[in-house]
């Protein structure tokens, strides 16, 4: 009929779940507007001043049925949207094991994506079909928002901070990649696409080192590189190029550090008596400022690396830190 995109393609697992909540309250909202509507018009009408045709008497003034009635109705229905949406929103958002995990760096004005397996993309994001996949994302300044409407996700990409998002690609297929928060003169040339591939093909593709895909190498400045060493190799050149295998995981080192092995996924006692997970977000600010927190037992003696490591390096460090506790998310 006609060839106007109303709606983006839904291309995600938890996208299909989205647009039936969206088009179900879009359909209540038409359903009681018109109610409202059509009853207000038939009441102006029928009850107009020189009207004389009703019986005026004995008006009923109120009805304790219908009160329940227009006000128990919608509750309930009020209530089962709101659980509804909330169970869509805990699917993205809420942690999921599983996963396949890419790293998404925000920047003005380009996406930056990583692979655990190395490869690295920018301003394109090449997905497998039918896998639950996390971004993680950051940003290296301001604030962006990394927004995939055909996967009905969106999440902001705050300085300091990894955030995750969650979901299920389904059509192979191209979409748009968006930037959805005003960041700068050139916000809105911060676009990209995001390219599912069946499982197969986007083996094949990793294997390859990100090449071998056309689309991934034309237009929009998106080009796949790397693949040769892993995220956590990667992680491993960076960590000895800063020179912190000086004191870490020296045998010999004359001074006294923590034992990085064991840092991943553990509980961490800091000198101030609390208690940390160590996570993502304990690391990078471990790197950063290692001052922040200090483990129990320890001296602040390690200089901070803010400002010397980009967030491409920390992610890298991240996923090498991971590896040496055994954990392979990383790409190892
Ligand atoms: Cu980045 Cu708008």
């Amino acid at each position: 009929m006609w060839n106007f995109p109303f709606v983006p393609p839904t291309a995600s697992k938890e996208g299909e779940g989205i647009s039936l909540l969206y088009w179900t309250i879009t359909l209540l909202a038409v359903v009681f507007g018109s109610i409202v509507l059509f009853g207000v018009i038939y009441l102006a009408v029928r009850y107009r001043a020189d009207n004389n045709a009703v019986d005026r008497s004995n008006a009923t003034e109120s009805d304790l049925r219908v009160e329940l009635a227009w006000t128990l109705i919608p509750l309930v229905l009020a209530l089962v949207m709101f659980g509804w949406a909330a169970k869509l929103y805990a699917d993205i958002y809420a942690p999921r094991e599983g996963y396949y995990e890419v790293f998404v760096i925000g920047k003005q004005w380009m996406w930056h994506c990583q692979h655990p397996n190395g490869v690295r993309e920018n301003n394109v994001l090449t997905l497998p079909a039918g896998r639950l996949v996390k971004a993680s994302i950051i940003s290296q300044d301001v604030i962006h928002a990394f927004s995939i409407p055909a996967f009905r996700i969106k999440r902001d990409a705050v300085p300091g901070r990894y955030n995750a998002m969650y979901f299920t690609p389904t059509k192979p297929g191209e979409y748009h990649l968006f930037c959805t928060e005003y960041c700068g003169t050139k916000h809105s040339e911060m676009i990209g696409k995001v390219i599912v591939l069946p499982e197969k093909e986007f083996q094949a593709w990793l294997e390859k080192g990100g090449q071998g895909l056309a689309t991934a190498t034309t237009g929009m400045g998106g080009a796949a590189t790397g693949g040769a060493l892993t995220l956590a190799q990667q992680g491993e050149q960076t960590f000895k190029a800063l020179g912190c295998n000086a004191c870490h995981l020296n045998p010999n080192s004359a001074v006294k550090v923590p034992d990085i092995t064991k840092t991943w996924g553990s509980d961490i006692p800091l000198a101030d008596g609390r208690t940390v997970k160590g996570d993502e977000a304990y690391i990078r600010e471990s790197i950063l400022n290692p001052g922040a927190k200090i483990h129990a037992g320890y001296q602040n003696l390690m200089p901070p690396y803010q400002g010397q490591v980009s967030e491409e390096q920390l992610v890298q460090l991240i996923a090498y830190i991971k590896s040496l506790a055994g954990d392979s998310s990383g790409g190892n």
